[in-house]
């Protein structure tokens, strides 16, 4: 099939790639020329395991990038992998997702090709982006009928087919799937899009569209709850002297539950958990309903840095003028990404309260500057470390699992571990925070 894909992020470019890989032609559109040149040159706009490969093989082949929506009526499937970020009061930003919905209906309209409403020569856009319930027909549809003067279910289809990527391993994610969420405005629409997936070997769900939109946040939240819950029990068993992990790894036993996102620890980050679980909350507050348990999720993720910042006082006495060193700043390890980081509430508590903070991560450093441009950066660990008061460990780097002498350069060795990487040793001063 030919098919666009809108937008260069992690989740377009690797849906890009990988229906490349699949043997379908894809034609990258961004309104963004420097990565549509890049994408072109055969780089991709993210890091993401596997995907450098995969444009090198495909580029000028199956796989390009252009910068205006024109070629896209004559593709089968155009892709929409915009943003969605939060806006005020954790409300979902639409702004991207109407300017390509703009931009879809235009082209749609211009095109001169006569289509028949007959399958094979049926545009269905596919919605990617994560996008709150009821946005695809109340919000998408409109403004696509209006740009295009076309009739959706008539003249183009659409469809809801939300992603399950984790950022670092979204190539796996993608070709790996537990299962294919379908939510169709028509049956043909959903058929076109099932026959991308033909062959994944995992369930294939077919629904509408609010539903499939219900489905994405609904996996989100429960993620991110795990996830807190786990940070719950931690906070208590801290008090108690238990290791959470002990608890959680015989709780995870229990098939009806799974060992998975049962890390406690410094909480959840990212361009999703965070966002996604508040788009959700506002939504239903619109729709007249508190959600306890959800705003729950999140004060407890809120409360985390919190505790960890407690703990350095408590150890210290003070945090004025002490030399901080931050071991992690990407929100989990294996990216560059800082985005929503559990570390930027620990920086921006610390720099408020007088601590000089000295930073280090494997990947991160440079896009915490733009966050954090006054506080010092390091190459490596150990340099982070000297003349310390205290080190907290923020990231759940595996280069953190193998600390041991470096912390012999720091002033005091008060470690505070965030995410349970460091290994406890007799000459240092280690505290776990749930653990
Ligand atoms: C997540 C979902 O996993 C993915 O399915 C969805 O499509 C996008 O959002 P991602 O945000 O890339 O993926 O990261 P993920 O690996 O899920 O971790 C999210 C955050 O939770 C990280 O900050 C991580 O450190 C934290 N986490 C994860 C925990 O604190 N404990 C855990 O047990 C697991």
């Amino acid at each position: 099939m030919n098919i666009c894909i809108i937008g260069t992020g992690y989740v377009g470019s690797v849906t890009a790639a990988c229906l490349a890989e699949l043997g379908h032609g894809v034609l990258c559109i961004d309104v963004d020329a420097e990565k549509v040149d890049r994408v072109n040159a055969g780089i991709p706009p993210i890091h993401e395991a596997g995907l450098e490969e995969l444009f090198q093989k495909h580029i000028g082949k199956r796989l390009r990038a252009v910068a205006d929506y024109t070629p896209l009526a004559d593709s089968d499937i155009s892709f929409i992998c915009v943003g969605t970020p939060s806006a005020k009061d954790g409300e979902i930003d639409l702004s991207a997702i109407k300017a390509a919905s703009r931009d879809i209906g235009t082209s749609l309209r211009k095109e001169d090709r006569q289509r028949h409403s007959s399958s094979e020569n049926y545009h269905v856009i596919a919605v990617k982006s994560t996008v709150v319930p009821e946005t695809a027909r109340n919000v998408m549809v409109p403004i696509i009928e209006k740009y295009s003067q076309k009739k959706a279910g008539r003249d183009f289809g659409i469809v809801v087919n939300p992603e399950f990527l984790r950022e670092g391993r979204a190539v796996h994610d993608f070709t790996n799937p537990d299962r294919i969420v379908i939510g169709e405005l028509d049956k043909r629409s959903g058929e076109v899009v099932a026959q991308l997936y033909e062959g994944f070997g995992c369930p294939l769900i077919r629904t509408d569209l609010k539903t499939a939109e219900m489905i994405k946040y609904a996996s989100n939240a429960f993620l991110a709850t795990k996830i807190s819950f786990a940070n719950d029990i931690g906070n208590i068993c801290k008090e108690l002297g238990i290791d959470t992990y002990d608890v959680m790894h015989a709780v995870g036993l229990d098939r009806r539950i799974s060992p998975s996102f049962l890390r406690a620890g410094a909480g959840f980050g990212g361009s999703c958990f965070p966002k996604d679980v508040q788009a959700l909350i506002h939504k239903a507050e619109e729709l007249g309903y508190r959600p306890k348990l959800l705003r729950s999720v999140m004060d407890v993720n809120e409360g985390q840095p919190k505790r960890i910042v407690r703990m350095l006082e408590r150890k210290l006495g003070g945090l004025a003028g002490m030399k901080i060193a931050i071991l992690g700043l990407a929100f989990k390890n294996d990216t560059d990404d800082v985005r929503e980081s559990r570390a930027i509430p620990v920086i921006k508590m610390l720099t408020d309260k007088g601590a000089k903070v000295f930073a280090y991560d494997p990947a991160a450093n440079e896009n915490m500057h733009s966050v954090f441009p006054n506080i010092r950066y390091h190459s490596s660990a150990k340099d982070a470390l000297k003349d310390a008061d205290a080190c907290l460990v923020m990231t759940e780097w595996d280069e953190f699992k193998k600390l041991d002498g470096e912390f012999k350069v720091m002033k005091n060795r008060i470690v505070i571990d965030g995410r349970k990487v460091i290994t406890p040793r007799k000459d240092i001063d280690y505290e776990g925070l749930c653990w």
